[in-house]
């Protein structure tokens, strides 16, 4: 595959946040050349926290991505271009826990300088380390209309993570 080179950019210069994990959805990954993992999320907000420029992303406590995000300091958001929302829904509905899941829709991993995942594919990286994480752990502290989303136990843990880098190719 022909090597096409990330150009860096600021955060304010990554337009429709909303959109982009709503509707675009991205690839949440952590960990090295060694070992790493990626999972598909929708849930998720760019802006600014303790006067540092963040992202916040939502990972269930079942996901083996989970196991990635904890153990390593930074974590990644990768965009793709639209061809490849069939690969984001393989990858976010098979875990990486059962086998290797990017070989069969053709997402091949490239690393960041600072060694985090991402993939030759994609055509826009937020690169992040974790500042805070907290787990919902008592479904009475949120308001009702929500409650739904946690009926099976299985909660999210929330990582807010300062942006390091922004790179789009
Ligand atoms: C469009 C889409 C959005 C998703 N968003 C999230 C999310 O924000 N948080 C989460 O925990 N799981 C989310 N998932 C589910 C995970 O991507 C999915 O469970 C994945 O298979 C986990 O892989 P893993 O076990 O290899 O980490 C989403 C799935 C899809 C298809």
């Amino acid at each position: 595959m022909e090597e096409r080179k990330w150009k860096a950019i600021e955060p304010t210069e990554v337009k429709n946040t909303i959109e982009l994990f709503d509707e675009g959805w991205m690839a949440l990954a952590a960990g090295n050349e060694k070992k790493f993992n990626a999972m598909t999320v929708s849930w998720g907000q760019m802006g600014e926290l303790w006067g540092k420029r963040i992202v916040t992303v939502y990972v269930r406590d079942s996901r083996y991505t989970k196991e990635f995000m904890d153990s390593n300091e930074h974590f990644t958001l990768s965009a793709f271009p639209v061809a490849y929302k069939k690969a984001l829904g393989y990858i976010g509905s098979h875990s990486g826990r059962d086998g290797e899941k990017y070989t069969p829709v053709d997402l091949h991993p490239e690393f960041t300088a600072l060694g985090n995942p991402t993939f030759k594919e994609a055509c826009l990286c937020i690169e992040c380390k974790t500042i805070y994480k907290y787990r919902i752990n008592n479904v009475d502290d949120l308001d009702e209309s929500i409650r739904k989303w946690y009926e099976d136990g299985d909660m999210h843990t929330v990582y807010v993570g300062e942006i390091v880098n922004v790179m789009e190719r």
